[in-house]
């Protein structure tokens, strides 16, 4: 799958980052909970060094909570990193990031010198949505297009603590097609990046090996059907998407499974488990 990334972005936020770092004691990134791996930004982790990290797992309203609880001990055991899961529905947890973050320096806490974190991340996991809850008013705009968060902006969280704004447009880590079709089922990346089809077809295999209990109970089938061609299929004939001669139309059908995962009609669901993505990582390492 092609998904093509405008390498003028990449570069300017690389820069961004680079100018800002040597001021930065903590780096704060939100990744997206339902897909932890693919969603973080490669450059983060390369060039942090060893400023302590707090992995964000965001929208987890939207994740299958017990995965949530695997992939938070996964990113902890991970040298200098803290992970927590958050969600707008439970805002007083963000609420608790100063306190975190001055714990991850305790020396410039107890010394009583400045501190200064950012926040990074792709766009659409929720950054500028958190940064109102941090700051308590709208102070950064929220919307639904990648690359809202324009301009650098500081903002004091409490004396002596200050908040850097996302550097730049950071990119997924498309490392695998894998990981582009996820971020495509949850629309982290725009619809025109992607054949329809295509995508539905990856999100049905994935759902029949991991959530079969939810589509049978959702789309009331007896029986679940052994491809991912099929199931569309059954999705289609159950919700009378069937054209003249008895043939399904599949592109209305995929439509229907897109949109059903990305409501949580289909309930809370998470795309990938850290044991997956470390074999796919060796897997595709060996192509
Ligand atoms: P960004 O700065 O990283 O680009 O993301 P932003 O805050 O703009 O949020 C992107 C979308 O994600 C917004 O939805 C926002 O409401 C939604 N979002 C943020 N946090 C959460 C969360 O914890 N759970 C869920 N379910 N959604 C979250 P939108 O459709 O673009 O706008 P709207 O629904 O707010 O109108």
């Amino acid at each position: 799958m092609a998904i093509n990334w405008f390498p003028g972005h990449m570069h300017k936020a690389q820069k961004e980052i680079k100018e800002i770092l040597p001021t930065i004691d903590v780096v704060i990134e939100v990744c997206d909970a339902r897909l932890p791996f693919s969603s973080e930004n490669p450059m983060i982790t390369e060039i942090r060094g060893d400023k302590p990290l707090i992995k964000i797992l965001n929208k987890s309203d939207l994740a299958d909570a017990q995965l949530t609880k695997v992939w938070l001990e996964y990113l902890d055991a991970q040298h200098n990193v803290k992970a927590i899961a958050l969600t707008t529905e439970s805002p007083s947890i963000a609420k608790q990031i100063p306190t975190l973050i001055k714990k991850l320096v305790p020396h410039k806490d107890q010394e009583g010198k400045q501190i200064n974190a950012v926040i990074m991340g792709i766009p659409n996991v929720g950054k500028s949505t958190l940064l109102n809850t941090l700051v308590g008013k709208a102070k950064a705009k929220v919307g639904n297009e990648p690359a809202v968060t324009k301009g650098q902006q500081r903002i004091r969280l409490e004396d002596g603590l200050y908040l850097y704004d996302t550097p730049g447009m950071l990119w997924p880590k498309i490392v695998n097609e894998n990981s582009g079709y996820r971020l495509a089922v949850t629309s982290a990346v725009k619809d025109t990046a992607f054949d329809h089809d295509e995508i539905a077809c990856f999100a049905a295999e994935y759902l029949l090996e991991a959530y079969p209990d939810r589509l049978k109970e959702r789309y009331k089938l007896e029986e679940l059907p052994v491809t991912e061609v099929e199931l569309i299929e059954a999705i289609g004939r159950k919700r009378g998407c069937v054209k003249s001669g008895g043939y399904v139309d599949f592109h209305k059908a995929s439509a229907i499974l897109i949109n059903e995962i990305r409501d949580k009609t289909l309930g809370p669901l998470t795309f990938e488990s850290p044991n997956m993505v470390e074999k796919e990582v060796v897997y595709f390492d060996e192509l």
